[in-house]
């Protein structure tokens, strides 16, 4: 694992824009899990620098995001497909019909889902896997459990996640309860894997998550296992 400790926000966009511009640069046609929340957008709006520049091509790349809220609607502002179009989608030049969020509001989420992890097996697989972590050690919406969930599965949002979320809607009861999200063998399969974290109260679930014991009461903890994983972390 290669652990990066940078002095700013802006730093840590940076890196983590060089890295995802590096693995399209040496594969366009590239496969990106992305993620949502507030971590990756510095991310996400240096890469539409990047590709504004014309440093890097995003017309080949396919994306697959980790995550959806089940019930909220595309044009719903806090969707995570409405997220993706306006913070990476719209600033780049990628074809919208190869970018791929889990449909939270599909009639029947267990059809959706199945297909979901069909679509990442004939993309074969991912190249490069963006991650944040949860306050509570979730990764995509992979909440502590008994168990880590194998395939894309329906999900009841933890509590602390709601809180946490909260933020983004205008009351607490807003948040929707359960999301829908890709499950641990996509992601552990995901050739390379690039956690972006900022906030020194994530501090403490990330040593957790990278020095404590592999559990998936800390989902976030199997990243020991993967073989390439780079985290970016950022105390601002
Ligand atoms: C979102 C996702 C989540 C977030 C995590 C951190 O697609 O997969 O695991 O990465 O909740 O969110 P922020 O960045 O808002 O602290």
């Amino acid at each position: 694992m290669k652990f990066f400790t940078v002095d700013s926000y802006e730093k840590m966009s940076r890196q983590a824009a060089n890295i995802i511009a590096a693995q399209v640069i040496s594969k366009p046609n590239s496969v990106l899990g992305l993620a949502t929340g507030s971590t990756p957008i510095g991310t996400y709006a240096r890469l539409g620098e990047l590709c504004a520049q014309g440093d890097v091509d995003f017309s080949e790349v396919t994306t697959v995001n980790l995550d959806e809220y089940v019930g909220l609607p595309v044009e719903n502002e806090q969707s995570y497909r409405y997220f993706m179009n306006k913070n990476l989608f719209s600033l780049i030049n990628i074809d919208l019909a190869h970018t791929f969020v889990p449909n939270g509001c599909a009639p029947d989420i267990e059809k959706e889902v199945s297909e979901y992890d069909l679509r990442i097996e004939r993309l074969g697989g991912i190249d490069l896997q963006l991650l944040g972590i949860g306050i509570d050690g979730h990764i995509g919406f992979n909440e502590p459990n008994d168990v880590f969930v194998k395939e894309t599965h329906e999900v009841v949002l933890d509590p602390s996640t709601i809180t946490a979320n909260a933020r983004f809607f205008e009351k607490e009861e807003d948040v929707p309860k359960k999301a829908v999200t890709m499950g641990m063998q996509a992601i552990m399969q995901a050739k390379k894997i690039l956690m972006v974290v900022n906030g020194k109260k994530k501090e403490e679930i990330l040593k957790k998550a990278f020095f404590g014991p592999i559990t998936p009461q800390v989902p976030a903890s199997i990243l020991q296992l993967h073989p390439d994983v780079t985290v970016i972390y950022t105390e601002e």
